[in-house]
């Protein structure tokens, strides 16, 4: 169907006189005894193109054309409205391609996110979920265009594994078959079932990404991940989109100044090419949000150790539901505490205690803590996972241990000690919790087309 996308039409003069056909969904109609206005949308931009139909000349306008959610092929010739300086469409000729009866569900002007969230096919009409959308895209593509022009390898790692990367036991299961009382055991079972091993969904594509790693030295993953976490929170959806780099000859400051300068990369890259959204956003959904990201962009992150968070924390003038002492993991409370009320701006936390972190975490010269990081920002908290990994083979055969894991399916993790180890790192950051931070959403369910959350899929 030849047509011209909405978001060309609007603002270039090069259409003006001309006559165009475009295609698009009626977002509002008004409609009076002389003439006719149409607000179109086709996806392609977040503001309308405004159809006039002249009632008293010879332009047929439907009576099912004039409906909200109705859509239409419209031709006519361009021309410019000199009250709001953007370009519109004199209509000559007015298909309906499909009606739209009046029970369409998008008829208040306003809806709450909470009811939208119930219909997820219906929502991406909106022009919330238009400029949320689209953002997504153009971030998308900016990450795998800031590590491409640095040299890394794009590769993509199984979605089904053997093997539980971040060990906290949060895999969904692979099967074909289920359990039944029929067999003796487990491993009856297991060696039963499709794989003849147990399986599940990967929480992390970091273990086939050092293996990568360890042949190309620098690459990045950009796929899905799965956790079966029990959680009911605004962060965590149970399928979330993950950036792993993992990068050789790398230690934790590297790993650090990659991830900053990829934060920056992209929230640059997204102010730049989509300022209409971000205006959106700003008016709609939080104050500030346009100085906010300037600030990240201008501004050096923060660096604070594990252990002096702590004492931040235990001097803190504010009364925390959980208790704040060395060894014990964050709450979101206290995180938002050191990110928001003592910095406000992002946050690198290194140097975990090694008991609340992964067993693959470097271990540092103390004896007590891991060369891990994570980054925090105002509002969002945790984005970004990561860590320089122990390449040390019979130091991670201990954490292992410790950690009472058994080295069953990471022999080939192994090995990677084994033969030619080198210092290397990297990080993983969760797409969905960057959109978060740049567009103001609040809501993790609003940044994915289909969220998937614990007792709930559409
Ligand atoms: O901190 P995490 O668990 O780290 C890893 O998975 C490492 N293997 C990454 C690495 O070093 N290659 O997860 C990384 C990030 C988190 O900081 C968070 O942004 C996101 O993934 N994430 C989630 N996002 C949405 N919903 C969930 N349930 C998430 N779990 C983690
Ligand atoms: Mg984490």
């Amino acid at each position: 169907m030849k047509h011209t996308d909405i978001r060309e039409v609007l603002d270039k003069d090069v259409y003006l006189g001309k006559e165009i056909t475009v295609c698009g969904w009626v977002r509002t109609a008004r409609d009076s005894k002389n003439v006719a206005f149409l607000a179109l949308n086709d996806g392609t931009s977040l503001n309308h193109l405004q159809i006039v139909i002249d009632k008293n000349g010879d332009t047929a306008l439907p009576e099912e054309a004039a409906k909200l959610g109705a859509a239409l092929k419209v031709t006519g010739e361009v021309v410019k409205n000199e009250r709001n300086n953007t370009n519109e469409i004199n209509a000559s000729e007015i298909t309906v391609l499909g009606v739209c009866p009046g029970d369409y569900p998008l008829q208040k002007k306003f809806q709450k996110l909470e009811t939208l969230r119930e219909m997820p096919h219906i929502r991406v009409r909106t022009n919330t979920f238009n400029a949320v959308f689209r953002v997504r895209s153009v971030m998308a593509a900016a990450i795998h265009r800031f590590f491409q022009e640095k040299g890394y390898v794009y590769i993509n790692t199984p979605l089904i594994t053997g093997s539980d990367c971040e060990g906290a036991g949060e895999m969904f299961q692979v099967t074909t078959i289920g359990y039944s009382e029929d067999y003796k055991s487990e491993e009856e079972y297991y060696a039963d079932d499709f794989f003849g091993k147990k399986t599940g969904l990967s929480v992390s594509g970091q273990l086939e990404g050092e293996v990568a790693a360890m042949g190309l030295g620098k690459i990045y993953t950009f796929g899905p991940s799965f956790r079966a976490e029990n959680s009911n929170t605004q962060r965590h959806v149970a399928e979330f989109w993950h950036i792993e780099p993992e990068v050789a000859f790398a230690e934790l400051d590297d790993i650090i100044e990659l991830a900053e300068e990829m934060i920056k990369y992209i929230i640059k890259d997204y102010m730049e090419k989509c300022p209409e959204e971000l205006k959106f956003f700003e008016q709609r959904f939080e104050k500030g949000l346009t100085q906010k990201l300037l600030n990240v962009v201008n501004n050096d992150f923060e660096i604070v150790d594990y252990t002096d968070a702590i004492e931040l924390l235990k001097k803190a003038d504010v009364k925390f539901e959980f208790p704040v002492e060395w060894g014990a993991d964050l709450q979101s409370e206290h995180e938002r505490y050191i990110t928001e009320k003592v910095y406000n701006k992002p946050v690198f936390l290194i140097n975990y205690p090694k008991d609340i972190k992964s067993f693959y975490m470097k271990q540092n010269a103390d004896g007590k803590t891991v060369a891990a990081t994570d980054l925090l920002v105002p509002g969002v908290g945790e984005i970004i996972g990561g860590s320089e990994r122990e390449a040390d083979y019979g130091k991670l055969i201990k954490a292992m241990e410790e950690k009472g894991m058994s080295t069953d399916g990471y022999e080939a993790y192994l090995d990677l000690r084994k033969y030619g180890s080198v210092p290397h790192g990297g990080f993983g950051l969760g797409f969905e919790r960057i959109i978060m931070y740049c567009t103001g959403m609040a809501n993790i369910r609003d940044v994915i087309l289909y969220p998937r959350t614990v007792g709930s899929i559409k």
